[in-house]
């Protein structure tokens, strides 16, 4: 089958390819962008390491076809931290609260966590546990990385008030 002709926006920056219709969009930004940040896991939309946020909302990387979101933004775990490198408040909380070990999990975390916070999620600790409940930890007990969520989003509760 021909490439086909794709515009996204990645983490801000406009790229344009030809690609196969079957190139999935975890391969298409590991391999053909380097954005190896987003990781596969289970690669059939189990395990929720290769959630990336397409317009704003959470994707399973793996599931979806890159030629399937010609002309969307997508966000990977590269495109959160600033330019200067410096961690964004919901990664330092992650490391503060030892919410990765490994860390094979947490850019799926960190993007689905994003997700939760943009829309106002609260602190409270069950609604926390539903916004991450499709993303799988090995290592942790979830504990900490609930921890680490439930701090950011009690300080932007605080910051509301
Ligand atoms: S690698 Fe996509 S959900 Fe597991
Ligand atoms: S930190 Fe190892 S799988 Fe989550």
């Amino acid at each position: 089958m021909s490439d086909t002709s794709i515009k996204l926006t990645v983490n801000g920056e406009v790229v344009s390819r030809a690609v196969e219709p079957r190139l999935l969009l975890s391969d298409f930004l590991r391999q053909d962008l380097g954005l190896t940040g987003t990781h596969v896991g289970c690669e059939h939309g189990v395990c929720g390491a290769c959630t990336v946020l397409i317009d704003g909302r959470s994707a399973r990387a793996c599931l979806t076809f890159a030629a399937q979101i010609d002309g969307s933004s997508v966000e990977t775990v590269e495109g959160l931290a600033k330019e200067s490198g410096a961690l964004t408040p919901l990664q330092e909380a992650f490391r503060d609260s030892h919410g990765l070990q490994c860390g094979f999990c947490t850019p799926g975390f960190l993007m689905v966590a994003n997700e939760y916070l943009r829309a106002g999620g609260s602190a409270d600790r069950q609604e926390i546990r539903e916004a991450i409940s499709g993303n799988i930890c090995r290592c942790t007990g979830y504990e900490t990385i609930v921890d680490a969520i439930a701090k950011v989003a009690g300080k932007a509760q605080d910051d509301r008030r």
